[in-house]
């Protein structure tokens, strides 16, 4: 293969390259982590098998795009209804959360559907993968192992094989042999990975990537090939717990947020069927500072319980924490609130979302001060009431998308009353078992949760 080869530095944090060696990455802010490395300029060539024919861009839509079922129905919900053929997905997540054991089952399920799959493994050996397939049962011929590094020679394998989906574990203990630098680094990472999509896309083959998260939770070398991959995928789970979140963080072929919820158990990661109900399981209801609400999640709508904790005054600037709620709405929130009955600016406030699961969407915003004035009141809120809605900068409720979906899910789990916006109330009419609270203004809410709220003294 001719190959020009340079030289350029390369931060092994971030991935950014510059021509010369520096101490700090002017892009990530990390201290010493410029390392020489090797870039090829031309590309590994493909044999040419017919010259590619111009497609019409409707023929090229994500919607006819053609599918390939992992026969996992989360994982397909998260890629956007399966694997595109011909697209690259880069699945992320620090070790042992879970990551081979998802695409040997995945792969399982693809080889059930009589398709060979090369589940190519950098990182353990092939009786090592065979012995795992074997304890999960999975007992398909056509699931290829192959223990390969060098992705010339995985290539190829491919090119004789014609498989109908390749699983690279992990793109960080692959190679390119025309870079003389270790596997892992950004420049190996890089040029590996552009090799494989290059041969995903000229034989419409989808391809799965594996890579290693770092401790900060960026891709280490794998963050330079979010843009170069169709989707990426990540499993998010705590060490001390078996539940896993599996959720996409981009995908050209489907809606981002989608997120499915996993159990590892000793059969593998079977997912949880019901996540509402598995979410709100540690709930106990009738304490102060707790509301449901109903947040979208990709296409579902998922309950999830907001806790609030308003502290005591305290001179100086109180603290303002927010975890898994986002701190900007937060202090935008209190900003509301202090002109609406609750001025809570000299007390401190704790806001969570449980369960592990980010609440980005601004229709949070009514669970979070209904969570808010009950804590600042020390009275629970009704224990069968859902909460959304979005709070504008004038304390104006204002609609939010997906109504009818989220007012399912509370009914589905037997929630009684629903809080939302008065705009939404016309399309969530017809729920003649559920008692519906449209509010109109921030204020209203207050006046109803909290009552007592502004006069009451703080609970210590
Ligand atoms: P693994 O898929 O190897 O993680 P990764 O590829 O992301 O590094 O999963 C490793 C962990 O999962 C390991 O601690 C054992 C556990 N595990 C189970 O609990 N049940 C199972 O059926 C399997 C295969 C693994
Ligand atoms: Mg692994």
């Amino acid at each position: 293969m001719p190959a020009k080869v340079t030289t350029v530095f390369a931060c092994q944090a971030c991935g950014a390259v510059s021509p010369k060696w520096l101490g700090r990455c002017p892009d990530c802010g990390d201290w010493n982590t410029y390392m020489e490395e090797a870039r090829a300029e031309a590309v590994r060539p493909l044999p040419t098998r017919g010259l590619a024919a111009p497609v019409a861009w409707e023929e090229n839509g994500a919607a006819s795009a053609p599918r390939l079922s992992t026969t996992l129905p989360g994982l397909d919900r998260v890629l956007g209804g399966g694997l595109v053929l011909g697209s690259v997905v880069l699945l992320g997540g620090e070790p042992g959360i879970g990551k081979s054991t998802l695409l040997l089952q995945a792969g399982r399920g693809v080889a059930a559907q009589a398709r060979e799959v090369l589940y190519v493994t950098g990182e353990e050996s092939s009786s090592q993968v065979r012995l795992r397939a074997q304890r999960l049962g999975i007992r398909e011929e056509k699931l290829l192992v192959l223990a390969e590094t060098d992705v010339g020679r995985l290539l190829a394998e491919a090119e004789g094989r014609e498989p109908g989906l390749v699983i690279v574990d992990s793109i960080q203990a692959v190679r390119e042999s025309a870079l003389s630098s270790a596997a892992g680094t950004v420049s190996q990472v890089r040029e590996a990975a552009s090799s494989l999509v290059r041969y995903a896309k000229a034989r419409n083959v989808p391809i799965i990537l594996i890579g290693h998260v770092t401790k900060d939770g960026s891709l280490a070398g794998p963050k330079s090939l979010e843009h170069i991959v169709d989707a990426v995928v990540s499993v998010e789970g705590e060490r001390s717990s078996s539940r896993r979140i599996l959720r996409a963080a981009k995908n050209r072929f489907g809606p981002v947020d989608e997120l499915a919820l996993y159990e590892m158990t000793g059969e593998g990661l079977s997912e949880v069927p019901n996540a509402s109900a598995a979410l709100l399981s540690e709930r106990r209801a009738g304490l102060p500072g707790s509301a449901v609400t109903a947040a979208r999640e990709g296409t579902r709508s998922l309950l999830i319980e907001i806790q609030a904790l308003v502290g005591p005054s305290l001179p100086g600037s109180p603290r303002r924490v927010a975890i898994g709620v986002d701190a900007g709405r937060l202090a935008l929130l209190l900003a509301v609130l202090e002109g609406s009955g609750l001025p809570l600016s000299p007390r401190e406030v704790f806001v969570s979302s449980t369960g592990g699961i980010e609440v980005g969407e601004p229709a949070a915003d009514l669970a979070i001060v209904a969570a808010l004035v009950s804590s600042a009141s020390g009275r629970a809120l009704p224990e069968e009431a859902v909460l959304f809605g979005e709070i504008g900068l004038l304390g104006e409720v204002r609609r939010v998308p997906a109504a009818v979906s989220r007012v399912k899910e509370a009914a589905a789990l037997g929630f009684k009353t629903i809080y939302l916006p008065s705009g939404n109330a016309g399309e969530a009419a017809g729920f003649p078992d559920l008692e519906m609270r449209p509010v109109d203004r921030v204020e209203e809410l207050v006046a109803e949760l909290g009552e007592t709220a502004a006069v009451r003294p703080p609970r210590r």
